[in-house]
């Protein structure tokens, strides 16, 4: 639940709903790879701490399937 105040949040489903479509339309359309010549750490976990904890910058490629 999107709650961090008193109030619940009126758009929490679509929002959820919309994020559901994005990525989803992503992963369907897109091929995720690291750049040409580099490898792809899965084991990296440290990240950047801030209001929320996020990955250090990265590179990537994105090929349509
Ligand atoms: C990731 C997206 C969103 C996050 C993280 C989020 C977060 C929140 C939070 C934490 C609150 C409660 C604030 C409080 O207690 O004062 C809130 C309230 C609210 N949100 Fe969202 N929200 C999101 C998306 C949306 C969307 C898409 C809409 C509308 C289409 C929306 C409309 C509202 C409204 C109108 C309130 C006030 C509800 C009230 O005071 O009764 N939110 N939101």
């Amino acid at each position: 639940m999107l709650t961090y105040g008193r109030r619940n949040c009126v758009g929490e489903s679509l929002a959820r709903m919309e994020l559901y479509l994005f990525i989803t339309a992503l992963v369907q359309r897109l091929q995720l790879l690291p750049p040409e010549g580099k490898t792809l750490n899965i084991n990296e976990i440290d990240g950047v701490l801030g209001l929320t904890h996020k990955p250090k910058p990265f590179e990537i490629r994105a090929i349509l399937r």
